[in-house]
């Protein structure tokens, strides 16, 4: 793993965010994730002005490590990276957008789930991948079962991960860190729920602690 890697699975977690206002949410919602100690965004580019969000959550907290989640063409990789975007998270895996960003020299976490999926990222060099969507593609249990002939990644499962499921999967030694929305919901931005917000990292953050013992 390197440094920044390295740092995403000391915190944990990673929220997954749609901003649909980040003139209004983008700061705030830092702030909350930041106090919650997970001072980690991955802001995906589902929402219109998902650059202007990750500028805004890179400038007002420097500290924080915020990247772009959902980026679909080299063209968003650029927008990060002008944004100040220090990671790139793809829903699948794109060999052109993994070799861009390599280029760029911006970590890049691929979507992978099958034997192929990881096979291609062996040969790109890769060594974490995002794991999406989790729940739904076999969960803790797939993750394992692709670590035997691949034990060289270490994954971040995504989709259908909650408070619930996150202890199982944090317990793993094939687990980078978490990511997922259940922290960061449309329902808890919208109502500017901050405070809700920095608990919900809190116990995220609490819950990985103690499951990694
Ligand atoms: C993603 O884009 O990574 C997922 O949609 C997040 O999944 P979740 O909403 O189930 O956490």
């Amino acid at each position: 793993m390197n440094e920044l890697q390295k740092k995403i699975s000391e915190i944990g977690v990673v929220p997954v965010i749609k901003l649909s206002n980040p003139q209004r949410d983008a700061k705030p919602l830092a702030d909350a994730l930041c106090a919650g100690g997970v001072p980690v965004a991955e802001v995906t580019f589902r929402a219109a002005g998902a650059a202007d969000a990750i500028r805004i959550m890179a400038e007002s907290h420097p500290e924080m490590l915020v990247g772009a989640g959902t980026v679909m063409t080299t063209q968003q990789v650029d927008e990060t990276i002008a944004a100040g975007g220090k990671f790139v998270v793809t829903p699948g895996l794109d060999i052109e957008i993994v070799k861009y960003c390599q280029e760029k020299g911006i970590t890049i976490f691929p979507g992978c789930t099958t034997p192929t999926d990881y096979h291609a990222a062996y040969k790109l060099g890769l060594e974490v991948l995002k794991f999406f969507p989790a729940e739904q593609s076999g969960g803790l249990d797939k993750i394992k079962a692709m670590a035997a002939p691949f034990p060289m990644f270490k994954v971040m499962p995504t989709g259908g991960v909650s408070l619930k499921n996150l202890a199982t999967y944090a317990a793993s030694p094939v687990i980078c860190a978490c990511g997922g929305s259940y922290m960061v919901t449309a329902e808890l931005i919208e109502n500017g729920a901050w405070d809700e917000i920095t608990e919900l990292c809190k116990k995220s953050v609490e819950i990985v602690k103690e499951a990694r013992k």
